[in-house]
């Protein structure tokens, strides 16, 4: 693994982490979540993580695979989380970056799927793969569709299963596999982020330690007209976000996805109104 990724601290402008991103496919920004924040989030995932088994059954045979049984997932984090669905969900750090990735191809952009993943000792280098490759019948070339991030909740290192990525590989023609020394490992300290594009090549690391746990977070964005990868109203039902704040609310994909201003049409109403509104309103 003998390439770097860009990394720079939560003090950055909004326009060199774009820069950073537009031009290598992924940066590693520093201090995303604040030491306070980390520290308190880590606390209430503790007991959760506690009360999950790595075992267990996904989807299909496939996802089986692909996360095996040595990763202790929570999803649906808006649910279980209040610092989550309060401070992390709608943290501003993230919207400059989707304004400019994901705006100019939507007229609003959602929370796709937020996802603590605890990688445990054993578990094996993930397939390297792009995530946007879930949405396998859009058909391509299309703009960016996905911003994409891994926060790390405990320090990244390469022992333990910082997350791998393909700079540059977003350029790439689909075909193209990386050689080793095209793989870089984000390193980072907790509270850092490895954020990328849905189209740059990445996967989990390899945790070769005996007794240490990865935990992180998988947390994207998507244009507000694609089907999410978690079905955020199920998973944050009505009851749970009326009580968030309206932008966590918004990015759960309860606001409607009104693109009548750019020659479209509207998505996601209920009743042929907002259900953001009809949230505030008491009445959903
Ligand atoms: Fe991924």
């Amino acid at each position: 693994m003998n390439a770097s990724i860009p990394h720079l601290t939560a003090s950055a402008s909004a326009d060199e982490i774009v820069a950073g991103l537009r031009a290598q496919g992924a940066v590693i920004v520093e201090g995303v979540l604040a030491p306070d924040l980390l520290a308190r989030f880590n606390a209430e995932l503790d007991p959760i993580l506690e009360s999950v088994s790595p075992k267990r059954s996904y989807l299909n045979p496939a996802i089986d695979w692909f996360y095996g049984d040595r990763v202790r997932q929570i999803t649906g984090v808006a649910a279980h989380s209040r610092i989550f669905g309060e401070e992390i969900l709608c943290h501003p750090f993230y919207a400059p970056i989707c304004d400019a990735i994901l705006g100019p191809s939507c007229a609003r952009y959602q929370l796709n799927v937020a996802q603590v993943m605890d990688r445990g000792p054993g578990a094996e280098q993930q397939v390297l793969h792009r995530d946007e490759d879930v949405w396998v019948h859009l058909p391509r070339p299309h703009p960016e569709v996905q911003l994409a991030s891994v926060i790390a909740l405990v320090d990244f290192r390469a022992e333990l299963g910082a997350t791998v990525v393909v700079p540059e590989s977003h350029r790439w023609e689909r075909g193209r596999q990386p050689k080793p020394e095209e793989l870089a490992c984000a390193e980072m300290p907790a509270g850092s982020a490895v954020v990328y594009l849905g189209s740059t090549i990445h996967a989990g690391g390899r945790n070769s330690t005996k007794d240490r746990w990865r935990r992180g977070m998988h947390m994207s964005f998507v244009v507000g007209w694609l089907r999410t990868e978690e079905n955020n109203y199920l998973s944050t039902p009505p009851d749970v976000a009326r009580r968030l704040p309206r932008r966590s609310q918004e990015l759960l994909g309860y606001a409607a996805h009104d693109a009548l201003s750019a020659g479209g049409g509207y998505l996601g109403t209920v009743d042929l109104l907002d259900p953001v509104d009809l949230l505030a309103q008491g009445k959903l």
